[in-house]
């Protein structure tokens, strides 16, 4: 499986284009994406409600898949299937049978004779979800919760939509992702995003060891100085450093990778007044971005892990739409025979 693999647009797509597993934004067209937008946005108000409940899931298992540690993207997608009614499964794999040796296929296997309805997956393995998602029963939807440096949709999805809520359009914004882009499926999956939804440019800011090396073909400038990056900009998104993928020593020094890329109250200035600052968490304080710009008045970090329920409670409910509609034709296919 590659990068850019065109099995993956049919694995994830319906005959007739719903969704009906979420693995990657690779083939999937601005019409998809600005329905995955719209559909959270009416779930925003669940969220508000005291009775934070609709019933678009109910009676089906969720199976949360967790196979690298996450605090946000494993909280909020237990919320986004408990707020559609689902049952919901936190498989905790440091002590389940995987530490004894079961197979990812075996341990599958054993799920869906439970007769689980979704598996979220998140894998240090690129490609395991559209693994998981060639060979699981047909009617289990496989949403990627994060797969190895390849893809992390649900995140590109819900920055998409704090994008659109704090400047009502993509057409001619201006957008730089800064740090730490050679392990970072965020970037990855954001570049795609903002392409497809026409944003004017889509900037990385970072030193030529933090970069990867396909990285003109992903659809971005290429900028070595932050000073010179952060020039007219409308959106700036800081990434952490992952040295938990690094091997060998890729930085000077975390205090040198500040100075030069970290986000500061000084460098941030640089940028158009009314641009926004976004993270995926978790952040560094002191290592890519400072704790006054973290918490000041132009960050919408927070936002984003809010709209992170909405967008998942989206994506959950449409892949699950076209699992049924696919179930039906099949159904109807076999009476006619
Ligand atoms: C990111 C991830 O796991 O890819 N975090 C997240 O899901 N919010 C980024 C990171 O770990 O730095």
């Amino acid at each position: 499986m590659t990068v850019n693999d065109p099995s993956s647009t049919s694995l994830q797509l319906t005959d007739d284009g719903q969704l009906r597993h979420f693995l990657t934004l690779d083939g999937l067209n601005r019409a998809l994406l600005t329905e995955i937008l719209d559909t959270a946005d009416s779930f925003i108000e669940v969220g508000e409600r005291s009775i934070k409940k609709v019933p678009l899931l109910r009676g089906r298992t969720v199976v949360n898949l967790f196979f690298e540690s996450s605090t946000r993207t494993r909280s909020t997608f237990e919320l986004a299937a408990k707020r559609l009614s689902a049952d919901v499964l936190n498989l905790d794999i440091s002590t389940s049978a995987t530490s004894k040796g079961e197979s990812l296929s075996d341990t599958l296997l054993n799920l869906e004779a439970m007769a689980s309805d979704m598996f979220v997956v998140r894998h240090s393995q690129s490609g395991a979800p559209h693994f998981i998602a060639e060979s699981v029963t047909p009617g289990v939807a496989i949403i990627n919760a994060g797969d190895g440096r390849h893809a992390h949709p649900t995140q590109a999805m819900l920055d998409m939509l704090t994008i659109r809520q704090h400047k009502g359009r993509f057409e001619g914004l201006k957008v730089a992702i800064v740090g730490d882009v050679l392990h970072s499926r965020v970037a990855r999956s954001q570049i795609r995003a903002l392409n497809e939804l026409g944003a004017a440019e889509v900037r990385v800011i970072a030193p030529a060891t933090l970069l990867p090396r396909d990285v003109e073909s992903l659809g971005c400038s290429i900028e070595y100085d932050m000073v010179r990056g952060m020039k007219n900009l409308d959106v700036v998104i800081m990434l952490r450093l992952q040295k938990e993928r690094m091997e060998g020593a890729l930085l000077p020094s975390e205090r040198e990778f500040y100075r030069l890329y970290g986000l500061s109250r000084e460098k941030l200035a640089l940028a158009d007044a009314e641009c926004i600052v976004m993270h995926p968490g978790p952040i560094n304080r002191g290592v890519e971005i400072e704790s006054a710009v973290a918490d000041g008045p132009q960050s919408v970090i927070l936002n984003q892990v809010t709209n992170g329920i909405a967008i998942r409670m989206a994506v959950m409910s449409m892949a699950m739409g076209g699992q049924m509609a696919e179930r039906t034709r099949r159904q109807a296919g076999r009476a006619r025979v």
